[in-house]
């Protein structure tokens, strides 16, 4: 989706469709009453007679609206005008994009900035609208060829010209890319999207961007430098392992890097501790960490982003086999602490143990996130609306959590008290990698801790927003968003970028 700005009058306007918003309680806004002039008052006959949307995700079109250039009016609820929040905004963006995608529109002129949302500027609801109409558009079609009468893609969406508006538009094209990305990857079946596919998918990033460069540690490698906690995880799968290494130089040289780890158990059967075989097929998204570091990557390289930021992706897959690890082996990690496996599903934080010592030495980042879907404990914990936030540092817990306010993409912190870390005692080895019930995601990011001794470091468990449910259901793309901006913060804001 291409996003441009216009000087056209909303009803002159050269597109498939218009989007306004309504609110419940408010004045219409300024193109709902020239809407309403140009069409003899249709519009508020159908406003008093309780025909049109208000509530928040509620939508409605209107075909050959007279007077009005365009063949469509898309009017999308706002709710009530004080509860008009940035995440309600997002919310109804997102609903506005559904009702365009299942209309034969394939440009349309957005309206929705004309609302007053609190504490948002137009540069904001700029990017945040273009970005909830390009989350509704994406349709997964790499193994599924759409119906012929199929409706089409919306190709172009215009906004109201201002210099705010201009600025934001090359902006939600970058961010909407790595979104893209994301999501393409999270819903691609594991036959396809195996920890090669990853590998190659990283290469063709450092052909689309120049200042992009990779790295691939393969099993011989990776042996060589003892990461045999991730290599035990690979070692029952026929497809190899490896790790990813994606940099990105916008900053100056001098500066350390941003680091993001991410988790890419590309199918999670759970190995020898074999997962129930219902919904097992889930399991493909165990690698949404890792499109969402590779996403943000394509987004801060599209933004050509002045930061220096490193990706590493574990690109794994945990099978049960005759070479597979088992519950009772004991490993040494790369750190050199040793882990009792009691669970071979707890897979992800035994790449992410290597990966994170591998970051440590290697890359010596500022900072680093890593990002997962860690633990099922933390959908039962935040469900799907939130991101679970862990880390010892609250200055970074606080700069995360702001990030995912600001880009309507949320994080809830868990906390990482001294007092869980008991959990995860054995008298065989300095750990073992599962920590019991009580705090499952917690006892997790405890583990990881251990392994990220000396970094500025927090833990993303993505096991809950990583996966929109629902019809259809799809990888979430989530948190791209909140991540794209936490870096974007680093870097000094919006403002200069995606030109
Ligand atoms: N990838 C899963 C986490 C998961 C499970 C996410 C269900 C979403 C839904 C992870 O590798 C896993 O299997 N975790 C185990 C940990 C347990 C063995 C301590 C889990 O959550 O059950
Ligand atoms: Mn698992
Ligand atoms: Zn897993």
């Amino acid at each position: 989706m291409q996003f441009t700005t216009t000087q056209d009058a909303p009803v002159d306007a050269s597109s498939d469709c218009l989007i306004i918003g309504l609110t419940e309680d408010g004045q219409p806004g300024s193109s709902f009453q020239a809407i309403d002039q140009a069409s003899d008052g249709l519009l508020s006959r159908l406003n008093e007679a309780g025909e049109l949307p208000r509530k928040i995700g509620k939508t409605l079109v209107l075909h050959a609206v007279p007077g009005v250039t365009a063949a469509r009016v898309l009017i999308a609820g706002l709710g009530k005008t004080d509860k008009l929040d940035g995440v309600r905004f997002y919310k109804a963006s997102c609903a506005a994009g559904k009702a365009l995608r299942q209309s034969r529109a394939t440009s349309a002129h957005c309206l929705l900035t004309e609302a007053n949302v609190a504490d948002r500027d137009l540069a904001w609801k700029t990017r945040q609208a273009a970005l909830g109409l390009a989350w509704s558009d994406y349709v997964y079609s790499a193994t599924k060829k759409p119906d012929a009468d199929a409706f089409p893609p919306t190709e172009r969406v215009s906004f109201p010209h201002s210099d705010e508006a201009a600025g934001q538009t090359g902006i939600a094209e970058a961010v909407q890319a790595g979104i893209q990305l994301c999501r393409d990857l999270g819903d691609l079946p594991p036959n396809i999207c195996n920890p090669g596919y990853l590998v190659d998918t990283a290469r063709r990033m450092t052909q689309e961007h120049p200042g992009l460069e990779v790295e691939i540690l393969d099993e011989e490698r990776m042996a060589e430098l003892d990461m045999n906690s991730l290599l035990a995880v690979g070692q029952g799968s026929a497809n190899p392992s490896y790790l990813i290494h994606l940099s990105w130089r916008g900053g100056p040289d001098e500066d350390r890097p941003l680091a993001l780890v991410g988790k890419g158990i590309t199918f999670d059967t759970g190995g020898i501790s074999l997962k129930p075989r219902d919904l097992m097929e889930q399991m493909k998204f165990d690698m949404c960490g890792a499109a969402t570091a590779l996403g943000v990557m394509a987004a801060v390289a599209h933004l050509k982003l002045p930061l220096n930021v490193d990706c590493i992706v574990a690109a794994v897959e945990n099978m049960p086999d005759g070479k597979a690890y088992r519950p009772g082996d004991v490993i040494t990690t790369m750190s050199g602490k040793t882990v009792e496996v009691h669970n071979t599903d707890a897979e992800g934080r035994m790449i992410l143990a290597d990966a994170l010592t591998w970051t440590g030495q290697f890359v010596k980042p500022a900072a680093t996130v890593d990002i997962a879907t860690l633990t099922g404990a933390c959908v039962v914990a935040l469900g799907h609306h939130a991101s679970a936030v862990m880390t010892p540092d609250d200055a970074l817990a606080e700069e995360l959590l702001a990030a995912g306010n600001e880009a309507a993409d949320r994080g809830w912190r868990l906390p990482l008290w001294d007092d869980y870390q008991e959990q995860i005692d054995t008298p065989f080895a300095d750990m073992k990698n599962i920590g019991g019930m009580p705090a499952g995601s917690i006892t997790a990011g405890c583990f990881l801790s251990r392994f990220a001794e000396g970094q500025r470091w927090a833990h993303l468990d993505i096991a809950g927003s990583a996966w929109q449910w629902g019809k259809p259901e799809s990888a979430s793309g989530r948190p791209v968003g909140l991540l794209v901006q936490w870096l974007v913060d680093r870097a000094g804001g919006w403002s200069g970028l995606g030109r």
